[in-house]
């Protein structure tokens, strides 16, 4: 039990190590504090730390919708696959962050309808720095904040997010290697590029292929390894 245990936590280590997309996309947000300063693309700028300033941070305006506040992050590319997304917040203001939500979803609509990869729970305030795993594709990244502050509702303050993943049909540790052809839609996982809607049954024995898992029921035809078809292997073995 430990040994599993052991085990479970070294693949989950591991598969927080994917490229951050944020170079390849812009990010907008619900207002903007102090007219151009507290731009939303500064949270995908360097320096990468809590340290506010309104030269170096997102900042939404104080109070002036009282239901939500926003940020969001849109991808340049079609689609991207994400494997986690990191957060740092305003030093010593994590009472504005308490509360909040990550989305990830295919439109810009407000409220968020996608994916919620995380919501801060009560009791306690959140860690102004945060690894939050969100396996899912999409096109937006959204953070949603409708608690907040006592005095001026909703505030984001995002110094700096990370998003990593990959962009649709590629994977590796820089994004580099791309889906193999027999993955269906040219669709693989970004840190191992097995297919994620299984395998082209032309490329297994009989035509069987476990759609789900990307299995060629009876193995793969020549040119393609193993008894299960992992199939982003198999563009290393021709
Ligand atoms: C976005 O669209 C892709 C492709 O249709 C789909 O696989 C994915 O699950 C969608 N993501 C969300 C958050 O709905
Ligand atoms: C904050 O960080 C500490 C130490 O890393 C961790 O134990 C705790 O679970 C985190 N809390 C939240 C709400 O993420
Ligand atoms: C990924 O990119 C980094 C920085 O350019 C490089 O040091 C590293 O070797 C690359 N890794 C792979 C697997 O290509
Ligand atoms: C590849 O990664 C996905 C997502 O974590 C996982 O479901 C799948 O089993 C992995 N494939 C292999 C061959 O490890």
């Amino acid at each position: 039990m430990l040994l599993a245990m052991l085990i479970h936590t070294i693949v989950q280590l591991s598969v927080t190590a994917q490229q951050n997309l944020t170079p390849f996309g812009i990010a907008s947000q619900s207002t903007v504090y102090g007219g151009t300063l507290s731009n939303p693309n500064n949270a995908i700028l360097p320096p990468i730390s809590n340290d506010f300033d309104l030269n170096i941070c997102s900042h939404t305006a104080d109070g002036s919708d009282p239901s939500a506040d926003w940020w969001m992050f849109q991808f340049s590319f079609e689609l991207a696959y994400i494997t986690d997304i990191t957060i740092y917040y305003r030093t010593e203001f994590a009472y504005r962050m308490d509360g909040f939500k990550l989305y990830v979803t295919n439109t810009s609509a407000i409220p968020p309808n996608g994916y919620l990869c995380y919501e801060d729970s009560d009791p306690g305030l959140p860690n102004i720095t945060q690894n939050i795993p969100c396996y899912k594709s999409g096109k937006y990244v959204i953070y949603y904040d409708t608690t907040g502050d006592e005095f001026f509702g909703p505030v984001v303050e995002l110094c700096y997010v990370a998003i990593n993943g990959c962009p649709k049909g590629m994977w590796g540790p820089n994004c580099t290697e791309s889906c193999s052809s027999i993955c269906i839609g040219k669709q693989c996982y970004p840190e191992n590029g097995s297919c994620i809607w299984g395998c082209d049954p032309q490329r297994c024995v009989n035509g069987r292929c476990d759609t789900h898992t990307g299995t060629c029921i009876d193995g793969c035809v020549t040119g393609w390894v193993g008894q299960s078809c992992i199939c982003g292997k198999c563009n290393m073995c021709k």
